[in-house]
């Protein structure tokens, strides 16, 4: 690791929330890493990661380590790895963990209820932030309020650096960088493929889904109050799709997107155009849904859904019932083990735009892109997503803007390796076609 630790900070990263179900999937990413780092017990060397679990009950925190020593045949987490007791609700335990480590990576969520305090605690003392949030809400209002003070601190925040929204903010950077000319517009499509025992998603992240579409309005507010001028549109209009369509680009039913994708991507490419004058690029992002049966389906649970997170009884029954009311996509007790195996999940981006030499004020786009980000299940490129931005963070320091601030991932690692660190562990980035007709 480059950056040092000290006897006062002795862990490089603490994972907060270790016990929770993405937890244990990134316990279990970082000893892998640890192992395999230099003088971490894999290859020679000085400087192996040092770690640490976090959370608010030992007891759950013991076990996750006893799980993962077992999964990983590492007898020795049991007993090396320091667990530090943090509770969300106790700011000087918060404190304390903050002041041990050089990043914390933060599993506690949802992150509307849950996130602040942390945020808080890493900028007080001096402790590096990233988080797997998929809540804009959360994401935009801790920029708004906290940019300038971990700015001043020399403290970087980074959210949404999990299955939200890596391959996507970080998809279109790749494919900025191998469109030869201005790329304007980009759509994504989002497929999971998974094993004869289906797949399905952790309550937690049910149950922030229910809060964020409950609130949708207050994000409207708080966007107002970034005051931003509107980015400008550069290149021929798109043209809008339906609601729901057959893609001929993944072969299924398709709708928009509904996570954080959209936000962050927007985010990132509005950093990129105030800070490096970079062509901003519209996204629409979309996710494929299957077949008619699936389509009838998710349309009556959607409406049902929709009426019901307006009200406060509607969304005790909604997080009471995750199952029941999501047709089995999120469980209280999350996909199996098989299931996560069997499960893979492919981003295919279609973009356009001018090529070199064209100017995009005039005529239509002459160019054309195909790129494709793909992986296992969206918990393994969670967890690994998450402790490649850590390792990254750790080792490129000075290449990531300013010296510190919040940030989405795109505008924290644009001028880092973290693209071809997730290429060498969970995530495949690769061109499909670059079609270019002529200047
Ligand atoms: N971006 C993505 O792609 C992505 C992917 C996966 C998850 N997520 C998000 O990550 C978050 C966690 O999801 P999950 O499925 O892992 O949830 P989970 O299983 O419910 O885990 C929540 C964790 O938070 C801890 N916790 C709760 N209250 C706490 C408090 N007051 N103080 C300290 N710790 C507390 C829990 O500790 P105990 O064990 O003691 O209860 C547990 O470790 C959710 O917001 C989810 O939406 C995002």
């Amino acid at each position: 690791m480059a950056a040092a630790v000290t006897s006062s900070r002795p862990y490089h990263v603490i994972i907060f929330g270790a016990s929770g179900f993405s937890g244990q999937f990134v316990v279990e990413e970082v000893a892998r890493y640890a192992a395999g780092s230099p003088g971490g017990g894999g290859a020679g060397g000085s400087a192996p990661l040092k770690w640490a679990v976090a959370g608010r009950s030992r007891q759950r925190l013991e076990d996750v380590l006893k799980r993962a020593a077992e999964r990983l045949s590492m007898p020795e987490l049991r007993t090396d790895i320091e667990i530090i007791v943090a509770d969300v609700s106790i700011e000087e335990s918060l404190d304390l963990m903050c002041q041990q480590g050089l990043v914390i990576l933060n599993c506690v969520g949802p992150y509307r209820f849950y996130g602040e305090p942390v945020v808080k605690a890493c900028i007080a003392n001096g402790a590096h932030y990233i988080d797997i949030s998929g809540e804009p809400q959360f994401l935009e209002r801790m920029q708004l309020e906290y940019h300038t003070e971990a700015l001043d601190k020399g403290v970087y925040v980074i959210g949404s650096c999990g299955f939200d929204s890596i391959p996507a903010d970080l998809g279109i950077l790749y494919m900025q960088k191998q469109f030869k000319g201005t790329l304007t517009a980009v759509e994504s499509f989002l497929k999971f493929t998974c094993g004869p025992e289906g797949s399905s998603g952790h309550d937690a992240t049910w149950q922030s889904a229910v809060y964020s579409f409950a609130d949708s309005r207050s994000l409207r507010q708080l966007r107002r109050k970034f005051g931003h001028k509107p980015l400008p549109v550069v290149g021929a209009k798109v043209k809008q799709r339906s609601f729901l369509f057959f893609s001929k680009e993944i072969d299924q039913y398709t709708i928009p997107f509904m996570g954080s994708d959209h936000s962050v991507v927007k985010r990132t490419q509005r950093f990129l155009y105030e800070e490096d004058q970079q062509s901003p690029v519209r996204y629409s992002p979309y996710v494929g849904v299957g077949g008619l049966f699936s389509v009838v389906k998710i349309f009556c649970g959607g409406l049902v859904f929709w009426l019901m997170v307006k009200f406060s009884l509607g969304r005790k029954l909604l997080t009471s019932f995750p199952s029941f009311f999501s047709f089995g996509l999120f469980t209280k007790s999350g996909p199996t083990m098989k299931q996560i195996e069997d499960t893979c999940c492919s981003m295919t981006f279609y973009g356009e735009g001018y090529s070199e030499g064209s100017d995009p004020a005039q005529g239509q786009p002459n160019a054309k892109i195909c790129t494709q980000v793909t992986g296992a299940d969206g918990y393994v490129i969670t967890a690994s997503a998450m402790v490649q931005a850590a390792v990254t963070l750790l080792n490129e320091l000075h290449s990531l803007p300013r010296r510190g601030g919040v940030y989405t991932p795109g505008a924290a690692f644009y001028k880092t390796s973290l693209i071809e660190r997730l290429n060498n562990h969970s995530l495949k980035f690769s061109v499909k076609a670059n079609i270019s007709h002529s200047k």
